[in-house]
């Protein structure tokens, strides 16, 4: 067996389902780590940032928080959002802080039909629909770069300009992420999503370096077509795709339709990455604080414990990762389902059965 391996794993559950969810995924890392016989162990270390926090300190983390997370290995994330904070305020004051600070410039977001889920539109078999969304998470529509003003003239007349920053090496460093994913892949495709035919400057730019780097990647097929377009095909077409990258504000709209067309959001996984690993990556389901199920105990967990999949995976656990992923589609496929789904599970079953699950396969651990 090689050296033991311990991980330092800061948690960050937020608002809402986030702290429900985050619970189970900590379960299953847990179990795994329990299961790997001294493989590796986890030391998971909470953070109480979210808006509760606000609420005491004025601020949605510590004004410390980034040094207090750089030194871990990886980022386990809830979700942020609540009543008593805005929004923009809360999105800001944390996840896009993290992202950003971090240079997460990479998100990764798998979108795939898992047995015994129906899909809300199409049915196609489980091979058919299995994609990964790249999504740009540095800058974009979502560089922060605007203002509000003009309030002299008076009620009404305000004007706002929310600007959008696309820069060559942005644009290059994700799209030849994607590149290099779609080589992992059985088929090798990559569909670029952008809006050029409106957008002419930063999304123009986007085009032309997506046309230079598939230059060098002869041996994968590209395409690239326009979101409203995409957004259509996503609908009639899933089983078409398999890489699929776009900048910020698009790809985050396109995941929420992918994993509705997987059969629910809160099943979407996803890993903000720092590929070049100066700071650590950060793993949280797509979905939100969803406060219309919060406290109920009927949250879907299995979009955080997929994330916690991506994390083992980042952290070299390539093994268990493949494990957990395919202990969740047994559970699906048993119909332990929460009711977002179409079942009656609550959270705490779904995360049991996964871990029933991989108790069957933990011999093939060690
Ligand atoms: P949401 O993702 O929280 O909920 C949308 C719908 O999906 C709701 O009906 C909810 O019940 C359902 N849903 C989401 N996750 C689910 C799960 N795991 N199991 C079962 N059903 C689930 O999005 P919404 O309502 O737009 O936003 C709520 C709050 O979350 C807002 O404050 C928003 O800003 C915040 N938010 C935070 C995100 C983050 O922290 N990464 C991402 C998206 C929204
Ligand atoms: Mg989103």
């Amino acid at each position: 067996m090689s050296e033991h391996q311990h991980f330092r794993i800061a948690v960050i559950p937020g608002d809402g389902i986030g702290q429900e969810v985050i619970q189970e995924g900590q379960r299953v890392l847990e179990h795994l780590a329990q299961a790997s016989n001294g493989k590796f162990s986890f030391q998971f270390d909470s953070f109480p940032w979210g808006s509760e926090y606000y609420a005491k300190h004025g601020r949605m983390m510590a004004e410390d928080g980034l040094e207090q997370l750089k030194d871990y290995d990886a980022i386990y994330f809830g979700a942020v959002g609540w009543k008593n904070v805005p929004d923009h305020v809360s999105l800001w004051g944390l996840r896009l802080a993290i992202c950003q600070g971090f240079d997460q410039w990479a998100n990764i977001r798998p979108v795939r039909f898992l047995p015994g889920v129906e899909s809300k539109l199409r049915h196609p078999n489980v091979e058919e629909l299995d994609w990964i969304l790249i999504r740009e998470n540095s800058e974009g529509e979502y560089s922060g770069f605007g203002g509000r003003n003009f309030t002299g003239r008076g009620k009404g007349k305000e004007v706002a300009v929310q600007s959008s920053v696309f820069t060559e090496e942005g644009c290059e460093r994700i799209i030849r992420f994607a590149f290099e994913t779609a080589r992992t892949r059985k088929r090798k495709k990559v569909t670029s999503v952008t809006k050029s035919n409106a957008q002419q400057y930063g999304m123009v730019l986007w085009d032309e370096v997506f046309a230079r780097v598939s230059q060098e990647y002869p041996d994968v097929e590209t395409e690239q077509w326009l979101v409203d377009a995409m957004a259509a095909r996503f609908v009639l077409k899933p089983e078409t795709l398999e890489v699929v990258v776009g900048s910020n504000l698009i790809a985050d709209i396109l995941s929420d339709l992918g994993s509705a067309l997987a059969g629910s959001l809160g099943l979407a996984a996803s890993a903000n990455l720092n590929p070049d690993r100066r700071y650590p990556s950060m793993f949280e389901p797509v979905h939100g604080s969803a406060p219309d199920i919060a406290g109920a105990g009927i949250a879907n967990p299995i979009g955080t414990i997929a994330s916690g999949a991506l994390m083992l995976e980042h952290l070299g656990l390539h093994e268990e990762a493949a494990l957990l992923n395919r202990a969740i589609e047994e559970t699906t496929g048993q119909g332990k389902l929460t009711p977002d789904v179409g079942g009656t599970s609550r959270t705490t079953e779904v995360t049991d059965a996964i871990i029933a699950n991989l108790s069957n396969k933990a011999a093939s651990l060690k």
